[in-house]
C-alpha cells in the first residue's frame, strides 16, 4: 500500500490576480488530505473519506472527476491490467478556498509516486497535481498545487510565458495566529475565474488601475510579511478585500463576515481562495483569536483557529 499527502492552503493576498501573472502570498495550512493507494478489483475504485462542508463533494463531484481522469492519463495507468483503490482521508476539512482540488491531487500523485516506484522529484509531482488541478477547474495558476505539493509560506508568481513560475520562500520567526470562516457555500473556482475574465474583458481600462493598485499593495504585503509587521499586513488584507469586492468575487457573507471580524479585533479580514463564498481569513495575534472566532461563530459561521507561517514543509 502506497501513501502521500497534500496540504491545505489560505491566500493572504492575490488570489484571481495570480491568474494574470500579478505576485501572491499563500501559507500552507498544517491540516492536509491523505491518499492511499492499494490494488483494486475493477478499474478505479475511489473512497473518499474527507471531512467536508456539507454539500461540497456533491457539488465538485465533476471537478473531482476530471481531475482522476487527468491523473489516469498522466500516470498513464491501465486499470484493465492493474485496477486500483484510492482512498482519500485526511484532517482537511474540504470547503472552497482551503486547497481541497489541490490537496486532493498533490496526494494522489505522491501516492502513485511512491505505488509505481516512479522517483519523481517534488517539481514533478508539483507537475502532475497542476496537471490535475487543471482539468478539474480550467486555468489554474500553481498556486494552490504548488503550495500542497511544498508547504510553507510562500510568494508565488505565475510565469505567462510557460516557464517556470517563482517560488520565494518567506520565514518568519514567529508563526501568527489566524480564523479562518467558512460561509458554507461551496462554489466551482472554474465558474468564477470565467467570470471574472469575462468583467476583466469588458471593462478593461478599469481592470488596468486594479491591477495596478494590487501589485503596489501587494508588493507593500511582502515588505511588511517580512519585517513581521502584522498591523500593516492586516490593513493591506483590508484592502485587498476591497479589490476583490471590485472584481465581483465577494458576496454578502462574505462582506458580513469580514465586517463580524474586524469589530471583534482583527487586524485585517479578507477572502481567501474562489470567493463568493467558501472562506474568510481574518488575521488575529495572541488573544485576539479567540474574541473573533467566538463572534464569527456566534453570527453562524464555523470557524477553524490556526497559525500561519510555521512549518509545513514535506
Ligand atoms: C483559488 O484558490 C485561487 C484562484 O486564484 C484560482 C487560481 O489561482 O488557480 C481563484
Amino acid at each position: 500500500m502506497a501513501q502521500g499527502i497534500g496540504f491545505g492552503k489560505t491566500i493572504l493576498f492575490g488570489e484571481h490576480f495570480v491568474v494574470y501573472g500579478l505576485p501572491a502570498i499563500v501559507a500552507a495550512l498544517g491540516d492536509h488530505t491523505s491518499a492511499t493507494i492499494e490494488a483494486g478489483t475493477k478499474g478505479l475504485e475511489f473512497v473518499d473519506n474527507r471531512p467536508e462542508t456539507p454539500g461540497y463533494k456533491e457539488t465538485k463531484k465533476e471537478e473531482i472527476q476530471r481531475q482522476l481522469n487527468a491523473i489516469v492519463k498522466h500516470f498513464n495507468l491501465d486499470l484493465e491490467k492493474k485496477p486500483l483503490k484510492i482512498t482519500l482521508s485526511g484532517n482537511l476539512k474540504c470547503a472552497s478556498g482551503i486547497g481541497a482540488s489541490a490537496a486532493l491531487a498533490a496526494s494522489i500523485s505522491r501516492a502513485l509516486n511512491q505505488e509505481l516506484k516512479l522517483n519523481l522529484s517534488d517539481a514533478q509531482i508539483n507537475e502532475a497535481a497542476f496537471i490535475a488541478e487543471c482539468a478539474g477547474s480550467g486555468s489554474a495558476s500553481g498556486i494552490d498545487n504548488t503550495c500542497a505539493v511544498y508547504g510553507g509560506f510562500i510568494i508565488f508568481e505565475k510565469n505567462l510565458e510557460g516557464g517556470k513560475n517563482k517560488v520565494e520562500n518567506i520565514r518568519v520567526k514567529k508563526p501568527v495566529e489566524i480564523v479562518l470562516a467558512n460561509s458554507g457555500i461551496t462554489q466551482e473556482t472554474k465558474n468564477v475565474v470565467n467570470d471574472v475574465r469575462e468583467l476583466k474583458e469588458k471593462n478593461a481600462g478599469e481592470f488596468k488601475k486594479i491591477f495596478y493598485d494590487y501589485t503596489e499593495l501587494c508588493n507593500s504585503a511582502i515588505q511588511a510579511l517580512k519585517k513581521e509587521d502584522w498591523k500593516k499586513v492586516g490593513e493591506l488584507m483590508n484592502k485587498n478585500h476591497s479589490l476583490l469586492q471590485k472584481i465581483s468575487v465577494s458576496c454578502k457573507e462574505l462582506d458580513t463576515m469580514q465586517e463580524t471580524a474586524l469589530k471583534a479585533g482583527a487586524l485585517g479580514a479578507k477572502l481567501t481562495g474562489t470567493g463568493r463564498g467558501g472562506l474568510l481569513i481574518a488575521l488575529t495575534p495572541g488573544e485576539t483569536q479567540e474574541k473573533v472566532a467566538e463572534s464569527l461563530e456566534r453570527n453562524g459561521f464555523a470557524c477553524k483557529k490556526t497559525k500561519i507561517g510555521a512549518e509545513t514543509q514535506n
